[in-house]
């Protein structure tokens, strides 16, 4: 690779990424509880129907390949496939299966999540994550997807973003099931290591191979005030806790985990160690840490550092971190997915000038050396986006929530553009 790389060579990957949930539509677990118990941002707001990708899916496969797309990152529903503890619905693993054979038919290669954040409904009542048992459901779940895979050259993501479902679901208590605990986020923390290596024997085990990693959502951090030394701690740690520990533990097979307010851990996890074949990345944005000297320690807010703008959100546009990020994860020594990168962008002007800034970060990478293998735009379609529900807008295409319709944004083109030539356009 030269240091002046200015085009993706012919086997890097450009692809759309979604997840079950928000895009699918008709699934009952515990999000869907969640929020008839009006937790969602607006207490009204439902999921519902999402975008009836589950109706439409040739439809969207078609919208991939219009932007030259040759990958397609869809998750599993657990709550679907197993409804209730131990009964699996045969005719769900069906249509999955033939979902996944249509994807590869039509030339996109199916990267395939089995935790996306969402469980049935059943799963925090019988075994919470911090509870031992929620290791072997785990375990059974990903057994019975498995013959999934067979044939397909998959991409498998086991576990979405662990840390963003452990500090949101067990810390703060904001998303499902709500605790808020440090030692039981630290047990859950654990047992997701461990569901992913348990995950991976039952993998292994029918399909001889597979190419397996998680996606982890990674953030920038920076010191809120840059003289503070407790700031600056919290960076460090933070980074460590937050961006690296997961990999770290399926890398190096030893867990370590340092945060005030959390707890800390240093252990062993049995079967972790080479766990994954790929280091999968999410990145959005930067966080500036504050420390505040009583529970939970860590307070964090995004700034418009450089009068960019934040986006809809409210997300500082920092493609310079994703850039340092992609740097630090050398250090691995494995080829590396971008899983999701994308903007929330009501009026669709700014993506393609995110697009171009964050891809010119994976250029660069490239260039000092790093293994990166694909890009995943996050997402295909507008869809529901968890806690603030149908406000945000991320997709390449515009779907209108009334009619469903999908309707391009003018990202499409430029996307399809360096997709297609392999090169950056300004
Ligand atoms: C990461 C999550 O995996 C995805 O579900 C979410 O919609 C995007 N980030 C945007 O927040």
């Amino acid at each position: 690779m030269s240091a002046h790389e200015t085009t993706f060579p012919p086997d890097f990957t450009f692809g759309v990424a979604t997840a079950a949930y928000q895009v699918e539509g008709g699934i009952e677990n515990d999000w869907a509880e969640w929020e008839r118990a009006g937790k969602l941002k607006d207490p009204h707001q439902r999921c519902d129907r999402a975008v009836d990708h589950w109706n439409r899916y040739e439809e969207d496969y078609g919208l991939a390949l219009d932007v030259g797309a040759t990958a397609f990152r869809v998750s599993l529903e657990w709550a679907r496939i197993e409804p209730e503890r131990g009964r699996v619905d045969g005719a769900v693993l069906e249509a999955y299966r033939e979902r996944l054979l249509r994807m590869k038919a039509r030339g996109l290669r199916p990267v395939v999540t089995l935790h996306h954040f969402t469980h049935p409904t059943w799963f925090h009542r019988d075994t919470p994550w911090h509870r031992p048992e929620s290791v072997e459901a785990f375990r059974a779940y990903a057994r019975v997807c498995a013959p999934l895979f067979k044939g397909l050259d998959a991409l498998v993501i086991s576990l979405n973003e662990p840390m963003v479902l452990l500090l949101g679901g067990y810390l703060q208590g904001l998303i499902p099931p709500g605790i808020a605990d440090g030692p039981k986020t630290m047990a859950a923390l654990e047992n997701m290591v461990r569901a992913h290596v348990a995950a991976r024997e039952e993998l292994l085990a029918v399909l001889g191979r597979v190419e397996l990693g998680i996606s982890q959502n990674m953030l920038a951090f920076a010191p809120d005030r840059w003289w503070h030394p407790m700031d600056r701690a919290l960076v460090r740690l933070g980074a460590q806790a937050y961006n690296h520990a997961f990999h770290e533990a399926l890398v190096s097979g030893r867990l370590r985990v340092n945060m005030p307010g959390i707890g800390s851990t240093r252990v062993d996890v049995p079967g972790a160690r080479d766990s994954c074949e790929f280091i999968g990345m999410n990145y959005y944005t930067r966080a500036h840490l504050r420390f505040i000297p009583r529970p939970p320690f860590i307070d964090f807010k995004y700034r418009d550092t450089r009068g960019r703008g934040l986006t809809d959100i409210g997300w500082e546009l920092w493609p310079e971190g994703f850039g340092q990020i992609l740097g630090e994860l050398g250090r691995y020594g494995l080829p590396v997915w971008v899983t999701e990168n994308g903007v929330d962008d009501r009026d669709g002007q700014r993506r393609p000038s995110y697009l171009h800034t964050h891809l010119q970060q994976v250029l660069a990478a490239r260039a000092r050396g790093l293994d990166v293998r694909g890009y995943l735009y996050w997402s295909l379609l507008d869809n529901f986006e968890w806690l603030e529900g149908w406000g945000p807008r991320f997709g390449l295409y515009h779907v209108d929530f009334e009619t469903l319709e999908r309707r391009p944004t003018p990202a499409c083109r430029y996307f399809k553009e360096i997709a297609t030539t392999r090169r950056l356009v300004p």
